[in-house]
């Protein structure tokens, strides 16, 4: 049987996904994105090179992989090719062999760029801190059906005509809000140039992948932002505009839900978030200087945007709801080595609201900037655990820590990330992802 797993983040994203990625596509020969587009940043260390991958699979570090863009996703073809060229530069190989974009792929165009800066501008004070690349336009589109899909840009009457309609559109919307509009040539020939440079890499990546889980190969499914960030299931209107959990896995794909055998959820040991929206364990306030000593430690700073990322404390209640939405049949607990120098760590078990225990995570964003996160202080271990590969030379406080967030999520810890590096991870070999490494 192939195996097929899907890696999910599970907090509001940068929990480690690339790495953990890049560390397991070793044993799966397909890797595949389904959702989001260059809103994603995954950062990627191998020996002294150091990659982000914003479009492209992070498994693109692995020679001979096959990388796979998937329907499910938005593609700004510029970006691209600047993310392209750039592995190129460091020496990986970007070609149509090993790199495969879906037809059904809709594309960012400047329009949709032009349309997210706007976008947040009306917000004025409740805007969401998008990452102003187009995202949430270019899904609107989509879901709209004036969307362009990949396939639909190599057609040069199709494609001039509804980029005519769309920038027209789009145009209506920027003039009113005083912004630059865009000129229909102008798009039409710079998108055009760029699909033609595209046109080897466009490929039925349904059939693709579909066809290879019959032959039995596997396939690393590559999620990207997080559950928090789902635009159904997340903390909405603060979300991304994809279905970023494991469910949008199987849409993004076209790979059937029965075919996926395993998720597993990359959990921080502590919790960050980018852009606006409620996070209820961020320290602030008296918890400032702690934030601040989180976020140089654990180099907490955008790799797409490069803005500071907000930091809090474990929130075990909604990573529990993220095991809950996902399925998650394992968890790789990450970024362990960043908490070495705190005397005592916090871990949020409960939410209050009103003076009532929540029982589930809110629906409302407005509930969740109001509730009171209940904690339980662990000690701190207070010693390097960098590198660290095995399990029981961690420091018993570690181990307790470890034990205490696994027993609140309600799944097993697979493996542990002690540093950046593929190498710096304890496997647990008595575990699911242990068995699906073995297998
Ligand atoms: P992603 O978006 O989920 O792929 O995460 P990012 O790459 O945006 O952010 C995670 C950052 O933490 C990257 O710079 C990683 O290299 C780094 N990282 C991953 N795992 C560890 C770890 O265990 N320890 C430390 N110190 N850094 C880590
Ligand atoms: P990775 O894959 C963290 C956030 C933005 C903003 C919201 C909507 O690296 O974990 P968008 O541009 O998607 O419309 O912005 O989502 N966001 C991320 N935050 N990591 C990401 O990706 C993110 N991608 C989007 O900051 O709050
Ligand atoms: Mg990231």
């Amino acid at each position: 049987m192939s195996h097929i797993i899907v890696v999910i983040g599970a907090q509001w994203g940068d929990e480690g996904k690339g790495k953990i990625v890049d560390l397991l596509a070793e044993r799966f020969d397909i890797v595949a994105r389904y959702q989001g587009g260059h809103n994603a940043g995954h950062s990627v260390y191998v020996g002294d090179q150091s990659y982000v991958l914003h479009l492209i699979p992070s498994g693109i570090t692995h020679r001979g992989k096959t990388c796979v863009l998937g329907n499910g996703m938005v593609i700004d073809p510029k970006a691209f090719f600047q993310e392209a060229d750039r592995l190129i530069e460091q020496g990986l190989e970007v070609t149509p062999e090993r790199v495969m974009v879906s037809s059904r792929a809709h594309l960012i165009l400047p329009y949709h760029r032009a349309l997210d800066h706007t976008s947040e501008e009306r917000l004025g004070n409740e805007r969401v801190g998008t990452t102003l690349r187009g995202i949430g336009p270019a899904y609107e589109d989509k879901a709209g059906r004036r969307g362009i899909r990949v396939a639909d840009a190599l057609v040069s009457d199709v494609l001039r005509s509804r980029i005519e309609r769309n920038v027209e559109d789009a145009n209506r919307i920027i003039l009113a809000y005083g912004g630059q509009t865009l000129d229909v040539e102008q798009v039409f020939e710079e998108t055009s140039s760029l699909v033609e440079r595209l046109a080897p890499f466009i490929a039925d990546t349904t059939h693709f992948l579909n066809r290879a889980a019959r032959e039995g190969r596997s396939i690393l499914i590559e999620g990207a932002q997080a559950t928090l960030l789902d635009v159904d299931h997340g903390t909405y209107p603060f979300v991304t505009s994809s279905n970023t959990t494991a469910g949008g896995a199987s849409i993004g794909t076209g790979l059937a839900p029965h075919r996926i055998n395993g998720v597993l959820g990359i959990v921080r040991t502590y919790t960050t978030r980018v852009g606006e929206g409620p996070f209820p364990t961020e320290m602030i306030a008296g918890e400032a200087e702690l934030g601040q000593l989180i976020r140089e430690r654990g180099r907490e700073y955008g790799a797409s945007t490069g803005r500071p990322r907000r930091c809090g404390w474990f929130d075990a209640f909604a990573t529990r709801y993220a095991a809950e939405i996902n399925g998650f049949t394992s968890v790789a607990l990450t970024k362990l080595d960043v908490l070495d120098a705190l005397d005592e760590i916090k871990v949020c078990i409960g939410y209050n609201l009103d003076g009532r225990s929540l029982e589930y995570f809110p629906a409302v964003a407005q509930d969740l900037r109001r509730v009171e996160p209940v904690y339980e202080t662990l000690s701190g271990w207070k010693t390097l655990t960098e590198g660290i590969t095995q399990m029981d030379a961690l420091p018993a406080a570690a181990r307790r820590y470890i034990d205490f967030l696994s027993a609140q999520i309600g799944v097993g810890i697979g493996l542990v990330s002690t540093g950046p590096e593929r190498a710096q991870t304890i496997l647990v070999h008595d575990s699911p992802l242990g068995a699906w490494l073995k297998g």
